[in-house]
């Protein structure tokens, strides 16, 4: 076997670490290569292991045979996502998912991954995150699409290599992710062992196993590229001016940057007509409900497909009313004015929420980003510069975007590659992840709820096991109910 794919079974260090009340004793396996031919000093691997699992000792129902393999990952943005440590996430201040993960008996393992600025020093920030990395300027520019899937596949290649020397038991990997990062984790999910990564797999070194995995957690993700815009559109049709956050890195950390204002008459004229393109698009799913009925939209975008996204806003919104789980648990995540008793919208009947006014609601969340809101008609959109390459910086991945160009020299990007970064267009056509657990802020403006609402259905209807919910009041973000995932975890894994 290649030597550099060989997990150092011996080379850990036991570290103890003590924070918020909690001790974690665990070894520590770090910056070890999970693939021959790296292309960006981002492509390390750490793995961490329960010092427990080397004594012959179980936590919970778990030894090391059995434990669950937890794999997050911290891709924001689009951007690298490096390899991260347990220990306190110095931007939400609060233990990250390594740390509990490993406190409640998983093996923890983060890999590093490229993303749209590898090569460059970034300033940029988005949730899902790591604090404090800006890349390495090594001039390459070596990590746009397919990139990060590339490298989260090979990191769960490096795995299944080395699973008689890694405790933990690999036929229950889970991923997990943020925004960019929860499409990541979607993507491993939806497109296990699918030749279509072969190539630039081979073309990093990574071991010639399994990609496929046991279940995937995404936290609001921004996927399904190609048909966000006209789903934004079909959800804020009408709200013309936008209201938003960006996020930037400076010596003295993260600062906010608002950024609001009208869309310009341009924007507004595209509006409508990609509005209008939503329809065909639902349609062209086949989608069907819990009782097998057709969940479609009519031309002006009204019909069963839409109330069925309502229903599960009013769920969310029900939830709260009856047990204010968001203000109580997670009030330090909320929107500002979320909260439950405070939203006019709401019908509510006997002590429940039957029905609320979809247009008071998206009013009340408000437009974030302006038309197009992915696929900019300027190409200067994150997700443009996803689809760029090594000499092209953006590319569009939507004919309409593409029509309505107004950067020179444009270009599409091919249609194998829209479709290796959209993991609905897998789902059912690869080795595709049983168990999914989706969640998207009822708050969440960065992408339109139908677009989780579609990766939860497809799922369903191809027979997956989903645990999808918008939890009320919470905006694009993630990781704020480690202890519900866990126990969904459990739910599958444990006894
Ligand atoms: C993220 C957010 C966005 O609004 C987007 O378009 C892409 C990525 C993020 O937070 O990762």
């Amino acid at each position: 076997m290649e030597e550099t794919l060989k997990f150092p079974q011996e080379c850990g260090i036991t570290k103890t670490l003590e924070l918020e009340g909690y001790t974690i004793t665990f070894r520590a396996f770090e910056h070890l290569s999970y693939c021959e031919t790296p292309l960006d000093p981002i492509q390390t691997l750490n793995v961490y292991v329960p010092e427990a699992y080397y004594h012959n000792e179980a936590i919970g129902s778990y030894t090391a045979d059995t434990a669950p393999v937890f794999l997050p990952n911290t891709v924001g943005g689009y951007m690298p996502g490096p390899a991260d440590e347990p220990g306190i996430d110095s931007h939400t201040g609060r233990l990250n998912s390594l740390f509990c993960a490993l406190e409640h008996g998983y093996v923890a393992v983060s890999g590093g991954v490229r993303g749209r600025t590898s090569g460059t020093v970034a300033k940029e920030f988005f949730e899902g995150s790591k604090e404090g990395s800006l890349g390495e300027a090594t001039g390459r520019k070596v990590g746009r699409a397919p990139a990060l899937i590339v490298d989260y596949k090979a990191i769960i290649r490096y795995l299944r290599h080395n699973e008689d020397r890694i405790p933990g038991d690999m036929n229950r990997i889970i991923t997990n992710g943020t925004s960019a990062g929860g499409a990541l984790s979607a993507l491993a999910g939806a497109t296990g062992n699918s030749a279509d990564y072969e190539p630039y797999l081979k073309a990093i070194g990574a071991a010639e196993e399994r990609d496929d995995i046991f279940a995937a957690s995404c936290y609001c993700p921004i996927h399904n590229l190609e048909n966000a815009d006209a789903a934004y559109e079909w959800m804020f049709y009408g709200l013309n001016d936008y209201h938003r956050t960006k996020h930037q890195r400076t010596e003295n950390g993260i600062i906010r940057v608002p950024d609001e204002g009208m869309m310009s008459e341009e924007q507004i004229a595209l509006s409508k007509p990609l509005k209008e393109l939503f329809p065909a698009y639902v349609n062209s799913l086949g989608l069907t409900d819990e009782e097998g009925n057709a969940l479609t939209l009519d031309e002006t975008g009204e019909g069963s497909f839409k109330e069925y996204v309502k229903h599960f806003v009013i769920a969310s919104a029900d939830k709260e009313l009856t047990t204010k789980d968001s203000e109580t648990n997670r009030s330090f995540v909320m929107t500002r004015g979320s909260e439950i008793d405070a939203q006019d919208y709401l019908v509510k009947q006997n002590g429940h929420v039957v029905d609320l006014n979809w247009d008071s609601y998206v009013h009340k969340i408000t437009r974030m980003k302006a038309a197009p809101a992915f696929d900019r008609v300027d190409l200067k959109s994150p997700e443009n510069e996803e689809f760029g390459d090594e000499q092209v910086d953006g590319r569009h991945f939507s004919s309409f975007s593409m029509e309505h160009n107004t950067a020179p020299g444009a270009e599409m990007a091919n249609e194998a590659m829209i479709r290796r970064m959209n993991p609905t267009r897998y789902i059912g056509n690869a080795d595709t992840a049983p168990h999914w657990r989706i969640r998207h802020g009822a708050f969440d403006r960065d992408t339109a709820i139908a677009i989780p609402v579609i990766l939860a259905t497809l799922l369903r209807n191809h027979g997956f096991d989903v645990d999808f919910a918008l939890p009320w009041g919470l905006p694009h973000s993630g990781d704020y109910d480690l202890e519900e995932l866990f126990a969904w975890i459990d739910g599958l894994c444990a006894g």
